[in-house]
């Protein structure tokens, strides 16, 4: 993400100190993580402390302080899909995209990472692309799936 389009994320909210988490939202859904130079840039034109933006940064799950890839996957390992054979997803994922748990791919395509359920049981094994969800899948449907996804 280039420094001009965070000056219009910015310069769109009117550098209102109050619209930081609106602003560090903008930020994260365009880029999919926020790199350290954007914190302090939001820190300086919002005349909040760096301090106080890494809190709110580090606070709220949907912000992630690394690098992450395009499309986030989320494979559900709970006890329904675990029985209906989520380890056989999570191995197709990692075959294809080469990742593991908590990881991004090198050219930043994928983040993959586990949940506990994502609600909806009946529908195991389940994979979450992006909100995305895809249940019943077999090992081939995933690598089919996951193709679509630049
Ligand atoms: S256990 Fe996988 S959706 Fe609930």
């Amino acid at each position: 993400m280039d420094n001009g389009r965070i000056e219009q994320i910015i310069d769109k909210h009117e550098g209102a100190a109050s619209s930081l988490i609106q602003i560090l939202l903008e930020i994260q859904s365009e880029n999919h993580w926020l790199p350290k130079e954007a914190l302090t840039r939001v820190s300086e034109r919002l005349g909040v402390p760096l301090t106080r933006v890494l809190h709110i940064a580090t606070f709220y799950k949907a912000f992630s302080l690394v690098p992450k890839g395009r499309h986030a996957v989320h494979i559900c390992t709970g006890t329904a899909c675990h029985v209906r054979g989520a380890q056989r997803i999570l191995d197709a994922v990692q075959d294809t995209a080469g990742i593991k748990p908590g990881e991004t791919d090198l050219d930043m395509r994928f983040s993959l990472e586990t949940v506990n359920c994502l609600g909806c049981c009946a529908l195991g094994p389940v994979m979450e692309i992006n909100g995305k969800t895809y249940g019943k899948i077999s090992p081939a449907e995933t690598a089919a799936v996951l193709q679509k996804y630049e």
